[in-house]
């Protein structure tokens, strides 16, 4: 049992990306816990590296054998670190399916020589199509569309439809782990997460990063641009996106939980947030105006464009239609239920990438002056 005032180690693999920050955060503020960590990159998480809280290693982990003293030196290992950006499913499949598959099979089968909990970041992708997707609209049942951990099987697509590279590595690496845990009593959670948002979420190109990030980020760097949305198909797909701090909460449960959480596979989703791409363009913008107290009719005008998933994303890329998780498992497991409506989740990550991104040499201003300094 893991607990608040208790002295143990926590091993975050991915501990310098969005969600890694958000748990390490977490960690030094509310706990006595030890970390230990490992990225190649280390810019997101640099205001942490000072404390003696963190060993922090910077590199691959499946490099110079590090894995093996790291997972013999914490009580519970979180695995984070993927290639989990859409656009390089199809352009860069090896990497993908390495960084998903490969890669994660030396840290299991490090948990499982020394027993270590692993918790599991998958991804709520596993469940690839929806079987409505393959109906009539009229002929759909709540069954065809929501997605359960146990009842919903993955509908991928073709071998030559890359996309699903990423899904089908991360679906072999769930059956690793559950036959690690099936043969040596490895001790495991996975979870899947159904879009998560939050300050410091991907990058915005030609700043912090290169290539095309998830939509969030995409719509960001357009709104920061003036530019138009690009809405990839006409914007369909529907998603429902779960803020950060919901689900640090639910991990917090779950490492203290770990009778409750051990062997089980959750999903991590906000049911309430579900919305299409094209209104999440328009919440968006919307948003946007509001916070930087804009009410130009002429700016307030919605501009997207159209863009095929072909030209957008290139060759072999296939969408997940709809993310719509039942969450029943972990209110009934851990009593959680992610709370933070979208218009919310929305408003705080926007206010954070406007104030970053927009004063990169600047000190970070607070609300009241980004309004004030209405464009
Ligand atoms: C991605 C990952 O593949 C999942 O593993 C992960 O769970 C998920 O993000 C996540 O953030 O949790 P996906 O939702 O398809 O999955 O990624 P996005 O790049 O955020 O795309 C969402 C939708 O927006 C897609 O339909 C995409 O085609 C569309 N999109 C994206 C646009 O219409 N415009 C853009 O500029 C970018």
């Amino acid at each position: 049992m893991i607990n608040h005032n208790k002295k143990c180690t926590i091993g975050i693999i991915g501990c310098g990306g969005f969600i890694g920050y958000h748990l390490t955060k977490r960690i030094l503020s509310t706990t006595c816990w030890d970390i230990i960590g490992i990225d190649y990159d280390s810019h997101k998480i640099a205001e942490f590296l000072g404390t003696d809280r963190i060993k922090f290693y910077q590199g691959n982990y499946t490099e110079n054998n590090r894995i093996e003293s790291i997972v013999a030196n914490c009580d519970v290992v979180f695995s984070l670190a993927s290639i989990c950006n859409p656009s390089l499913y199809n352009t860069q499949p090896l990497d993908v399916i390495k960084s998903n598959y490969n890669d994660p099979c030396v840290l299991v089968d490090a948990c499982s020589k020394h027993h270590k909990w692993l918790i599991h970041f998958s991804t709520s992708e596993v469940y690839g199509k929806t079987i409505s997707s393959f109906k009539e609209p009229g002929e759909n049942h709540r069954e065809d569309y929501v997605l359960h951990e146990h009842k919903t099987p993955f509908l991928t697509g073709n071998v030559k439809a890359q996309r699903w590279s990423y899904a089908n590595a991360k679906q072999l690496l769930e059956r690793y782990i559950y036959a690690h845990s099936y043969t040596h009593q490895l001790p495991f959670t996975i979870l899947r997460p159904f879009n998560f948002i939050g300050p410091k979420m991907d990058y915005i190109p030609g700043i912090d990063g290169e290539g095309v990030p998830r939509v969030l980020a995409c719509f960001m760097d357009a709104l920061l641009k003036n530019q138009p949305l690009s809405l990839v198909d006409g914007g369909h797909s529907m998603r429902t996106f779960t803020y950060i701090d919901d689900v640090i909460d639910l991990l917090m449960i779950i490492l203290q939980n770990s009778e409750k959480s051990k062997n089980q596979i959750f999903n991590v989703g906000n049911a309430k947030n579900e919305v299409s791409i094209k209104d999440l363009a328009k919440l968006m913008l919307k948003i946007k105006n509001d916070i930087l107290c804009v009410s130009d009719e002429r700016t307030l005008k919605l501009q997207t464009i159209d863009i095929p998933a072909s030209e957008f994303y290139g060759a072999g890329y296939e969408d997940s239609d709809r993310r719509f998780p039942d969450t029943s498992l972990t209110e009934e497991k851990l009593g959680w239920q992610a709370k933070t409506l979208l218009p919310h989740a929305l408003r705080v990550t926007m206010e954070w990438f406007l104030n970053h991104y927009s004063n990169q040499n600047q000190p970070h201003k607070t609300e009241e002056e980004i309004c004030y300094d209405k464009v």
